[in-house]
């Protein structure tokens, strides 16, 4: 039997995100075990996620770095330690410095609650309310040396109610989170994603039938 290829996950805080990888993952939906947990910050409970199950968990703080690179450069060297073929950020706030992505070319993606290019950075959902849209979601996009702007892989809507807090808008948004973050990685792990300039092309057509949706839907 041949090893399942590893992934890392890197991780800041909660790790719900890391937690529907590591289910998906143990029911066989997607195609990998996850070799290490990475995060930035030792109380992130992410890491105690990935012990329950058995998962190596380093903590690299990064207040002990003279700068990002040579942060970033310990980062490499220690998910290289453990062969990862794919690198997923999920809810790691720190931005990454070209160190990083040479090291991992197209290999690494990221969560963010937001449908991009709308509300990059922090706070998404609260960006969302205060703009006021109607429609927001999530995104799965490969990273690149810009906050939030590489090539997108999926996306999941959700509508956004006038009675809405940010954390019920939050709590919406991360339900889908969960659901397209392991889709994205089985995309990538079956081979089955290429970048076309900003486009990535899926070799798997899900098609939404009727697609139209309206909010209010009056
Ligand atoms: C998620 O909303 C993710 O999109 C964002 O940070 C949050 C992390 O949540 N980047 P969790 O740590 O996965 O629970």
């Amino acid at each position: 039997m041949t090893a399942l290829p590893g992934i890392a996950v890197l991780v800041s805080g909660s790790g719900s995100n890391l937690q529907a990888i590591i289910d998906a993952s143990e029911a066989g939906a997607i195609p990998a075990k996850i070799g290490v947990v990475l995060s930035n910050n030792a109380e992130a409970y992410g890491l105690v996620r990935a012990r329950n199950h058995g998962i190596p968990a380093e903590v690299v703080d990064h207040r002990s770095f003279e700068n990002r690179e040579a942060f970033d450069a310990r980062m490499v060297e220690i998910i290289r330690s453990y062969g990862a073929e794919l690198v997923c950020l999920a809810g790691f706030m720190r931005v990454v410095t070209p160190v990083f992505l040479r090291a991992f070319p197209q290999r690494i993606i990221n969560i963010h609650p937001a449908l991009l290019p709308s509300f990059p950075g922090t706070h998404g959902p609260r960006q969302a309310l205060r703009y006021g849209v109607r429609f927001s979601g999530c995104t799965v996009h490969f990273l690149d040396e810009g906050v939030d702007t590489g090539p997108v892989i999926v996306q999941a809507v959700v509508p956004v109610y006038e009675d809405d807090t940010e954390e019920t808008l939050a709590a919406r948004i991360l339900k889908e989170e969960h659901r397209i973050y392991p889709m994205a990685i089985r995309l990538f792990l079956e081979g089955k994603l290429s970048i076309s300039g900003r486009r990535v092309i899926t070799r798997e057509t899900g098609r939404i039938p009727d697609f139209s949706r309206r909010n209010p839907d009056a």
